[in-house]
């Protein structure tokens, strides 16, 4: 019996989709504990490319079980649209996915409350604008409204009425139609479909590790978008660090054996707020055409740049990362040099631990390490051997560095394009 989560080391986009794809072979129950539609996790089986908003990556092999936990927050709307594209790709999810019922909602007006709020902030958050915000704002606020609220109309409609009355400021200004009848009518449309999708999941997932199930926990987005160890206020607002896999699911931390850390080979970014490595010129603009790397939710341009070992080393430490996976190595394929982050330099003073103060954090200018490039095609490699020698030690100093051992490198989007290590 072996519980494993997977989580984000950087800004999100890692590849974490292709690492959950390939370990949940060595799992039966595969949950997703955080975040919501915001995420975009692509998988490619065969000839096919997925792309998974809601729904964990697990749901692809079809004898694995998933469970959308009480931490995520759901748009029912993009759930029945991602159902009905999986089972019109021949991916049949009925009785093989179970949604928390103290899961929150994300409900018309969320969207339409952050698009108001992102047009009016000064400083932008470049919101992916799925509602999550506004759907995580309301449940701190206790005035959210949970999948087990669809039960009772009464209740559901009180509930819409009252959030509504409490958002007139923000929401008179909406040219949708947001009348309470007009929400209740369309989200109670989802009643009955999504009533057998719903159980008590924490309680199903603590049970099944009585059973010793094997459990594949995954993380959405990723370390420095957390909502309290992220670059503040520029992050998601839920804890996409290993502490929300026990509070999104409802286990207690003892069930946690391993924790396996997914970085790509450089960084990326998508949205706003700080990024000390980034590279805003025709380097960074090649790093983004040779990963492809455009949003798989929004298809915004991802920000680009070189690899940073403090952030790396900071996600070790504050999600207890057993095990690394590294991402996309074949990006950096044509390269003479390449660097990496090793510090910060602020002020006079040189930083080697990510500093909490983002006031400061933004002033940080990066101090690198130059490594030699290996000028040869990694693609699709699939033993260590086979990798050219400065590939090699590049991936030796990311291990040094970071203090986590590297089990899997991934040279490609494809399940065979993958070296596991002892
Ligand atoms: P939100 O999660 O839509 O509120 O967006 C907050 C910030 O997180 C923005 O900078 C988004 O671009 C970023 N973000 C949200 N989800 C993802 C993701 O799955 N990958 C990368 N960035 C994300």
């Amino acid at each position: 019996m072996t519980t494993r989560v997977v989580v984000g080391m950087q800004w999100g986009d890692e590849g974490k989709g292709k690492i959950v794809d390939i370990l949940t072979s060595q799992a039966d129950i595969v949950a997703r504990y955080q975040g919501g539609a915001n995420a975009g996790h692509t998988v490619v089986v065969g000839e096919q490319k997925f792309i998974l908003h809601l729904i964990p990556s697990g749901i692809l092999h079809p004898e694995k079980v998933c469970v959308i936990g009480n931490g995520v927050v759901i748009d029912l709307e993009y759930f029945f649209t991602e159902i009905d594209a999986l089972k019109k790709r021949g991916i049949n999810p009925e009785g093989r996915i179970w949604i928390s019922q103290s899961a929150h909602l994300v409900m018309p007006y969320h969207k339409t409350m952050e698009a108001y709020e992102e047009e009016k902030r000064k400083d932008k958050i470049g919101t992916t604008l799925r509602g999550i915000g506004p759907a995580y704002q309301d449940k701190i606020a206790r005035a959210g409204i949970r999948i087990s609220d669809l039960w009772d109309k009464k209740i559901f409609e009180a509930k819409v009425k009252e959030n509504l009355k409490s958002k007139q400021n923000v929401l008179k200004n909406s040219k949708e139609n947001l009348s309470t009848a007009q929400i209740v009518k369309k989200v109670l449309s989802f009643k009955t479909k999504i009533k057998n999708y719903v159980r008590d999941t924490s309680l199903f997932l603590n049970q099944a590790l009585k059973q010793n199930k094997n459990l594949l926990l995954e993380g959405a987005q990723g370390t420095l978008l957390d909502i309290d160890f992220g670059t503040y206020p520029f992050g998601t607002s839920s804890n996409t660090t290993v502490g929300g896999a026990c509070t999104g699911l409802g286990i207690p931390p003892q069930a946690i054996d391993e924790v396996i850390g997914v970085a790509k080979a450089y960084s990326t970014r998508v949205g706003n707020g700080p990024f000390p490595t980034e590279l805003s010129n025709s380097l960074g603009s090649f790093l983004r055409q040779k990963g492809d790397e455009f949003g798989a939710t929004t298809s915004r341009p991802r920000r680009c740049g070189w690899l940073d070992l403090v952030v790396l080393k900071y996600a070790t430490r504050i999600n207890g990362v057993d095990e690394l996976a590294i991402t996309k190595l074949d990006v950096l394929d044509n390269l003479d040099e390449i660097k990496v982050c090793t510090g910060y330099k602020y002020k006079n003073e040189i930083l080697d631990e990510f500093p909490q103060d983002q006031n400061l954090f933004e002033k940080c200018k990066p101090v690198y390490q130059t490594l030699p490039g290996w000028k040869t095609a990694t693609q699709s490699i699939t033993r260590i051997e086979k990798l050219p020698l400065n590939a090699r030690r590049y991936l030796d100093y990311i291990q040094e560095n970071t203090e986590a051992k590297i089990f899997l490198i991934s040279t490609g989007c494809r399940r065979e394009d993958t070296i596991f290590l002892d």
